[in-house]
Parts: structure tokens; C-alpha cells; sequence
């Protein structure tokens, strides 16, 4: 049988790909559980700087929806997605969803977890869950409105309608959109650039992001400064600064 989630490394880069094609990547649990022990296994790689989520064809076009119709409500509360994609929002590198064809529902609450998206021209983005008598429960209706706000948020999960690349552009859903031939190029080279960056520095940007996302603005200030401020233990700070001083690219230790 075909693996359903395909694992590469590329340098010190993670690719992460779906591979459901038949299912146009529809996310079904056993495909959930192998994206969370793969998670797990990242954050134990010490060498991986960034993480590219994407799909054969189709990024993932939601949740499998045989699997989900007879369920009763405790069952389908288990089924739930929401513990794997807050692990992956909450991973301590840079992740980048790369999109193509079809995003929707769980597949893009999956991306919606990611820090970056990427889309390709062919791409559609949408929550169409209203269509099947429910609602976006992957973080949806948590993580779309604090992105694009919620009269935008609000058409998409009460229409279910579906986005091209561009208007999801537009939206402020996607961070850019490319050609279909240069998706994985152009994720692999953000990714590359991520991947040069202080390593210990980008871990803090991004817990201060998170922590913000869920905190009053003075309490996130607060922790803002305080992290900012625990960077000055690193070696990293040290050569960055210095690097620049003497006019030369950092080497980062992740220390
Ligand atoms: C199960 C799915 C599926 C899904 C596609 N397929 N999406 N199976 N769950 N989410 C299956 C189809 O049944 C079909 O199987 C095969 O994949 C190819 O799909 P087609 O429909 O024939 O392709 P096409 O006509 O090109 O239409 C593509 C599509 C459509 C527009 C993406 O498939 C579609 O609307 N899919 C459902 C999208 C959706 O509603 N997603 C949200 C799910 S709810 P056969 O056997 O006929 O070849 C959700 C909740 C998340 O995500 C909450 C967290 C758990």
C-alpha cells in the first residue's frame, strides 16, 4: 500500500507530503495520526530548520467525509484534528504550507496552522464545511478571523465558498502566489532563507507571535521583552551583531 504522508529531508530542510491522490488528499485519521508522529519526530531532529507541508496535486481537500458521517458527537470529537495542528502551529521552527490545487475545510485548517503559505496558481482555497451541514472544527473559526478578520472569515465559513490563489492573495490568506512548476522551488527557497536565519531567534519570534495571538496586548509586551531580552544569553545574538559590525554573514550556532 502507498504511504500516505511522505517524508523527505533535503539538507537540513523537512518536506512533509500528503499523498492521498485518489482522495484528492482528503484527510482521514490514519493520515492525521502519521502527519502527528512525523511532527514528533521533527522536534526531535536538531538539525531541521523548516518545515514545508504539502500535498500531491491537491494540498488536502478536507476532512474525509466517509470517515466523518456516522460519527455521533464524542466520537466526532475525537476524531478531531485540533491537538495535531496546534503541536504543528506550536513546532519550534518555521513551517511553510505550500498549496496547491485544492485546500479545504481540515486541509486548510492544516495550512492555516503553518506560519507562511505559499500558493500556486491553480490553488482554491475555502471552508465549505456549512455545505455539509457543519462548521469549520480544525481552528477555522479560531485562526481565519485573527488572519484576515472576521467579516472576511465570516463570508468564507457562512458562504462556503471556495477562493482562487489570487483572491486568497488578496485576503491576506496566502504570503504569495506562483507558478504551479515552481511551487515546491520557491518553498524550498524561503525555506533555505529561513533556515540561514538565527535559529534561536526565530524560535522566539515566533513563541512571542503565539503568545500575543492569545494574551491582552500589555501582557503580550511584557513577554515580548522578556524573551527579547533572554536572546542576549545566546552566542547567536553575540555573532550576529558582530557579524554585522565586521561586515561578514553570521554563523549561527543555535546556542
Ligand atoms: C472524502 C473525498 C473528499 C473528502 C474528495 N473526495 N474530497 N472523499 N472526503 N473531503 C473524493 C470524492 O468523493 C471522489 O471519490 C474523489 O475524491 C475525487 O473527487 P471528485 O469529487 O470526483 O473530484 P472533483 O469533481 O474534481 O471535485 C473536487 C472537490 C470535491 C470540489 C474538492 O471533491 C469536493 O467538494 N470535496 C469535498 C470538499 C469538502 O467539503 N471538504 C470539507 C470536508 S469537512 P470517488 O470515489 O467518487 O472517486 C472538513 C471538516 C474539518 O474538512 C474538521 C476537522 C475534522
Amino acid at each position: 500500500m502507498e504511504e500516505l504522508v511522505l517524508f523527505e529531508k533535503i539538507e537540513n530542510i523537512q518536506i512533509l507530503k500528503i499523498n492521498r491522490p485518489k482522495r484528492l488528499n482528503a484527510l482521514n485519521r490514519e493520515t492525521v495520526d502519521l502527519i502527528d508522529e512525523r511532527i514528533e519526530e521533527i522536534k526531535k531532529d536538531k538539525e531541521i530548520r523548516a518545515l514545508i507541508i504539502t500535498g500531491d496535486h491537491h494540498f488536502a481537500a478536507g476532512a474525509d467525509i466517509s470517515d466523518m458521517i456516522e460519527k455521533t458527537p464524542e466520537e466526532a470529537k475525537a476524531f478531531l484534528f485540533t491537538n495535531t495542528f496546534s503541536k504543528l502551529e506550536h513546532i519550534e521552527l518555521p513551517t511553510i504550507a505550500a498549496i496547491c490545487g485544492y485546500a479545504l475545510g481540515g486541509g486548510l485548517e492544516l495550512a492555516l496552522a503553518c506560519d507562511l503559505r505559499i500558493a500556486s496558481e491553480d490553488a482554491q482555497l475555502g471552508l465549505p464545511e456549512i455545505n455539509l451541514g457543519i462548521m469549520p472544527g480544525a481552528g477555522g473559526t479560531v485562526r481565519l478571523p485573527r488572519l484576515i478578520g472576521e467579516a472576511k472569515a465570516k463570508e468564507l465559513i457562512y458562504l462556503g465558498g471556495r477562493l482562487t490563489a489570487s483572491e486568497a492573495y488578496q485576503y491576506g490568506i496566502v504570503n504569495r502566489v506562483v507558478k504551479k512548476e515552481e511551487l515546491m522551488a520557491e518553498a524550498f527557497k524561503m525555506a533555505k532563507k529561513l533556515a540561514e536565519k538565527a535559529p534561536l531567534a526565530l524560535r522566539a519570534a515566533k513563541e512571542a507571535i503565539l503568545y500575543g495571538g492569545d494574551r491582552t496586548k500589555t501582557e503580550a509586551l511584557s513577554r515580548e521583552s522578556e524573551i527579547w531580552s533572554g536572546l542576549f544569553a545566546s552566542q547567536d545574538q553575540k555573532e550576529g551583531m558582530r557579524a554585522f559590525l565586521e561586515k561578514r554573514t553570521p554563523q549561527y550556532q543555535s546556542k
